[in-house]
């Protein structure tokens, strides 16, 4: 069987559809995208996962009241959908070592710079490359990492550099990180991990 997937986006949800064309056209062969989860009701991520025929889950982090409340019904959600692995896919949210140890090594993030710069708590979607413009670095990039406790700070999975260009606002920067990194590089991480835990299922 193949490695059951969830996505977990928080808005526009470009990257869940670059996983999921990748999927339709046969380059996750060890995976299946089988849920979305969202804490943001109104996320157009959504409907890119409904076009797709993939089933979405909206958890609230306001309505469960709690952090541990949130992680608990997100937790309830996966073990439901029998899911193997997470892909944070511009989720904004953060999780606990509570939630994350339930799942070493099987939570992936992709985030939008060359960790360790510009990362952690508080750079997330445009502040990142706004920061990187403010310090007018010549390169930057996308990283995919597991997901620990420490926020953006897993193992490093793959990186793809991008170069910065005059003229460059936060948001033609943010576009073309998307375009060269990106959407390449996490659909290839998504079955490099999804290969290894149908390797690791079929083992046992
Ligand atoms: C992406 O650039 C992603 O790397 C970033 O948010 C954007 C979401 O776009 N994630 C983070 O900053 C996480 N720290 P998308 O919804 O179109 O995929």
């Amino acid at each position: 069987m193949k490695t059951r997937i969830a996505i977990f986006v928080s808005g526009g949800g470009t990257n869940l559809q670059a996983l999921l064309d990748a999927e339709a056209a046969g380059r996750i062969p060890h995976g299946e995208i089988a849920l979305v989860v969202s804490n943001n009701p109104n996320a157009y991520a959504l409907e890119r996962a409904r076009l797709a025929g993939v089933p979405g889950a909206v958890i609230s982090k306001k309505e469960c009241g709690s952090q541990a409340a949130f992680e608990c019904q997100i937790q309830s959600v996966l073990e439901l959908g029998g899911i193997d692995m997470i892909i944070l896919a511009g989720f904004m949210c953060i999780l606990s070592e509570n939630f994350t140890k339930k799942w070493p090594n099987r939570i992936l993030n992709i985030h939008p710079s060359l960790i360790p710069a510009f990362c952690g708590e508080g750079f997330y979607g445009l502040k990142v490359h706004e920061a990187a413009l403010e310090r007018g670095v010549k390169i930057t990039g996308a990283t995919v990492h597991f997901v620990n406790e420490i926020p953006d700070g897993g193992p490093i999975i793959a990186q793809q550099a991008v170069a910065v260009e005059t003229g460059d606002t936060p948001e033609t920067l943010q576009r073309r990180v998307m375009e060269q990194a990106e959407w390449i590089l996490l659909p290839q991480a998504a079955e490099m991990v999804s290969q290894k835990l149908y390797e690791e299922r079929k083992g046992k």
